[in-house]
């Protein structure tokens, strides 16, 4: 695993941004999964300038849903779903043949996971997973606890995610179970891409990084993935801005 530490949130979501970049250039069908969240929101502004002001083709790129919310509707701005199409597939311009995401509201969940751990074997595996950090340690929605060895699977939530995940709505929702991909697919993926940033994640962060890999800290696995690489600004490693000279 590579850690890049970066001065702040900007420079982070720049290399981010030019991580995609750089994949969509080697392999322009490659196939990417993309977490939502605070943490990628500026990397996927970026990325969308950059594509509109260099002309970054993602027409021949897929896209696979990381998680979402389960009984929440696509139409629920809280959503991943709606979140990935604001932020990235409309802005890039990215055919709906070329996206396939959960359908959370589907009466057979188990069918939902079997058909996406299939699309993803059918596209020759995911290229890149870019992925943020519960403050929990979760990846996706793998919470703490969690076997490594799992595709995607149903998840009851923990009460830490059951209580962050309200930041994404308009209004107080119930937020029982989550979909996801699993960490064999983290672990499987040719790039995994971890983002932090800010003072808030020092904690769980120094926690990723320094203690024994265990299920209780799902996104420590990062350390066991071949080419598995943590952007993290100072804030995150709980270092102090420098002070601005005038
Ligand atoms: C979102 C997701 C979650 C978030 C994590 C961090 O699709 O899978 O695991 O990445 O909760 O969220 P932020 O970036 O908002 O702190």
């Amino acid at each position: 695993m590579k850690l890049e530490i970066f001065d702040n949130y900007e420079e982070l979501s720049l290399h981010a941004a030019k991580e995609i970049i750089s994949i969509v250039h080697q392999k322009p069908n490659a196939v990417f999964c993309l977490a939502t969240g605070d943490s990628p929101k500026l990397t996927y502004t970026l990325l969308a300038n950059e594509a509109r002001e260099s002309g970054v083709d993602f027409s021949k790129a897929y896209f696979i849903g990381l998680d979402e919310w389960v009984g929440v509707p696509p139409t629920n701005p809280g959503s991943c779903h709606y979140y990935l199409t604001r932020n990235v597939f409309q802005p890039l311009g990215i055919d709906v043949t070329h996206i396939h995401l959960f359908n959370a509201l589907s009466e057979n969940l188990q069918n939902e996971c079997q058909s996406m751990d299939k699309t993803i074997r059918n596209l020759g595996g995911i290229d890149l997973m870019l992925v943020g950090i519960g403050m929990n340690g979760h990846v996706g929605f793998n919470e703490p606890g969690i076997s490594p060895d799992l595709y995607s699977h149903v998840i009851n939530l923990d009460e830490v995610t059951q209580t962050v995940g309200q930041k994404y709505f308009n209004e107080t929702m119930v937020l029982k179970q989550g979909i996801t991909l699993g960490l064999k697919h983290f672990l499987e993926s040719k790039v995994a891409l971890l983002v932090a940033n800010g003072e808030k994640k020092a904690g769980i962060i120094k926690r990723a990084l320094e203690e024994t890999i265990s299920e209780t800290l799902p996104a420590i696995f990062i350390r066991k993935h071949a080419n598995g690489k943590v952007f993290v600004d100072s804030a995150a490693l709980g270092q102090k801005q420098p002070e601005a000279t005038l």
